[in-house]
């Protein structure tokens, strides 16, 4: 598939659709005033001339206005999918076509396609990389080891890679250095929270067009994600069920006041379930057993391992694909129906179109100025998973707090010192 265009030096899926593209990225920026920020100082002071980028991420409008802050600092910037069902075709057409950046990214397109694109990236050989699940960094890891020495720093963008991208350094075996942007908390705190729980909503309700109001939502796993999940289901006017496996987590949303209980339980209830936990096989056959008819499960965990699809194309006796645009239907033995939303991958990108540009704008901001700061020529960064740099956050902060006309109040020096001394008491 689109192997076509793969010896022009990118592979999209047709260039006649850049103008669609064009104008989706755009309307992507208005919403995006920090990163334009970023890009027009990136555009005098060029702070990643000369470096080769290798970005694997979702191919979307937001990131093409990543891409193109890279481009305007000075970058030579490639592109690839991090998710085979999440690009915008129109918006990979206008990066190539607008941008003159190499993108290989189509939507619905295979795994071996999907590891053809990510190579064609990595044989750029790339100095900063920024994956969104990690799969550069892995792909380096075991395929391209020669390009380790070089590799300045690789930016994560989410939960699932960053704990990856731990484990390899527990192990001792991570050779490059990674920053771990996901947990910054201009990103986690905003993202992950509000531009998960808006957007998979958006991605249920594109998909089914149900009523939410009265029904009961079950949200497994109360991190960053669920806790957006779970609060925008409430406010739609759902009865909001958590399951949880660690207490604190649980505590927490029960006295945000959602009813917590084990999946077995929930799933007896539950007309619509939502997994947001970076886990395996958390919606599984014995759930299935207990759904009611017509239940509709979907995940937005960023791998499709949540819900055990595997297992449910096994257990029922006939299946029904594309009832809806992402929504198939299996019909277990005993005549009940359970529907699937966007094939078990994350929901607000396979039905919706993944976070609102204002809240990723934080996010990507975060990313070109960590991008800035790694690029730095005497900065050497040892193989570990580092953080991003607190100057960085209070300066994503303040610009989007500023770009929203909010003004904060400011400490007096005695403040300052009241609260760094210890002498100072009642
Ligand atoms: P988190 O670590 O803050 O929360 C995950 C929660 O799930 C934890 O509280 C954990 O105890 C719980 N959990 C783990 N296994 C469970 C199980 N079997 N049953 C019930 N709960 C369980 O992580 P965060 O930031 O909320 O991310 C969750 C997932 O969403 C990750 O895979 C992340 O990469 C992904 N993500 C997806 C986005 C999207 O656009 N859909 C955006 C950002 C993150």
């Amino acid at each position: 598939m689109g192997s076509s265009n793969a010896n022009k030096g990118y592979d999209v899926r047709d260039l006649k659709l850049a103008e669609r593209g064009r104008d989706r990225i755009a309307w992507a920026e208005r919403d995006m005033p920090v990163t334009r920020m970023v890009r027009e100082r990136f555009s005098k002071k060029k702070p990643l001339e000369g470096l080769t980028v290798g970005a694997c991420l979702h191919v979307t409008s937001e990131t093409a206005v990543l891409m193109r802050t890279l481009k305007a600092g000075g970058a030579r910037v490639f592109l690839c999918a991090s998710n085979p069902m999440s690009t915008q075709d129109d918006t990979a057409a206008a990066l190539v076509k607008y941008e003159r950046i190499p993108t290989f990214a189509i939507r619905g397109e295979d795994s071996k396609v999907y590891y053809r694109h990510l190579r064609a990236v990595l044989d750029q050989a790339p100095v900063v990389t920024f994956d969104d699940g990690a799969d550069l960094v892995s792909m380096i890891h075991k395929d391209y080891r020669d390009l380790m020495p070089q590799v300045r720093a690789s930016m994560e963008e989410t939960t699932t890679g960053v704990i990856r991208l731990k484990a390899m350094a527990k192990d001792g075996v991570l050779g490059i250095p990674v920053v771990a942007v996901n947990d910054a908390d201009t990103k986690h705190l905003f993202d992950n929270r509000y531009g998960t729980g808006q957007s998979t909503l958006d991605g249920i309700l594109r998909a089914t067009n149900v009523l939410l109001a009265g029904r009961t939502v079950v949200v497994a796993g109360y991190g960053w994600c669920g806790k957006g999940v779970a609060s925008r289901a409430r406010g739609l006017g759902a009865n909001v069920i958590v399951t949880e496996v660690n207490a604190i987590r649980a505590l927490e949303a029960a006295m945000d006041g959602f009813s917590v209980r084990p999946m077995r339980e929930a799933a007896k209830v539950g007309d619509i379930f939502i997994s947001v936990t970076g886990d395996k096989d958390v919606i599984t056959r014995e759930h299935f057993r207990l759904m009611k008819d017509g239940a509709i499960l979907c995940n937005s965990g960023h791998f499709d391992v949540e819900v055990d699809v595997r297992g449910l194309e096994k257990m029922a006796k006939h299946a029904k694909r594309g009832i809806r645009d992402s929504v198939d239907g299996y019909q277990l033995a005993d005549g009940r129906w359970i529907y699937l939303l966007g094939g078990g991958r994350l929901v607000n990108l396979t039905a919706a179109e993944g976070h609102p540009s204002a809240v990723m704008d934080m996010s990507f901001a975060t990313q070109a100025l960590t991008a800035e700061w790694v690029s730095a020529k005497r900065l050497r960064l040892p193989a570990q998973v580092h953080k991003v740099p607190v100057e960085v956050e209070e300066q994503v902060a303040s610009l989007k707090l500023a770009s929203m006309g909010i003004r904060i109040d400011r400490l007096s020096p005695e403040q300052k010192r009241y609260l760094n001394s210890w002498q100072e008491g009642t």
